[in-house]
């Protein structure tokens, strides 16, 4: 094997699905692109990258509610775009075409677009590792869409949509929580 740069170990743990994080100021909603996340277990518990630098900061920080949005692969120009700019001084909603549509328990909308919504709640933020800690309490499909493949991010600025899926449910079934 060849050596590989440190700094491109990340590339090859693939974060799942890009999300976009809905936010609300009390003055107006926001959206962010964010690769980084995790799922932290089957309670509805994820774990978002991020920190002060963005505008969405302020709103996820001091409402301490957000929703993650699910994005399409067809989506691909608006979730890098959305992405691209700030809400500090751009009505993302607005530019990018996408429909705010009210939570059920949360300020901040959920994108009309998306494939899937998931309403959170701020569990604790650990600012010193850049982590915020999400508790789901509501989630969203829309059943209707044609594309349902999820996009995800290498962090090269290059992208990947879902593939084949292989379906192991039976040799797993011990493991994975009733229903599923
Ligand atoms: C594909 C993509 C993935 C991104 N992933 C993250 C991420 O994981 N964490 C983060 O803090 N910012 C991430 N960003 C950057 C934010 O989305 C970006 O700074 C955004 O403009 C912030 O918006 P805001 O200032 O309105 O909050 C990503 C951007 C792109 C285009």
């Amino acid at each position: 094997m060849d050596p590989l740069p440190l700094s491109h170990a990340f590339t090859l743990i693939e974060p799942g699905p890009v999300v976009l994080v809905t936010t609300h100021d009390g003055t107006r909603p926001n959206i962010m692109t964010i690769t980084w996340t995790m799922v932290r277990g089957f309670d509805a518990t994820f774990a978002l990258t991020t920190g002060p630098w963005n505008h969405s900061w302020d709103g996820l920080s001091e409402t301490r509610e957000c929703v993650l949005a699910i994005p399409t692969a067809d989506m691909i120009d608006t979730v890098v775009g959305v992405g691209m700019c700030s809400g500090a001084d751009t009505d993302k909603f607005d530019r990018f075409g996408l429909t705010p549509l009210p939570a059920q328990h949360v300020g901040a909308p959920l994108i009309g677009e998306c494939l899937a919504n998931i309403e959170c709640r701020v569990e604790e933020i650990v600012e010193r590792l850049d982590l915020v800690l999400l508790r789901g309490v509501a989630a969203h499909i829309d059943p209707d869409r044609r594309d349902t493949r999820l996009l995800h991010a290498v962090g090269d600025g290059t992208f990947t949509a879902d593939g084949e899926r292989f379906d192991r449910r039976a040799a797993m079934r011990a493991k994975l929580p009733a229903g599923l």
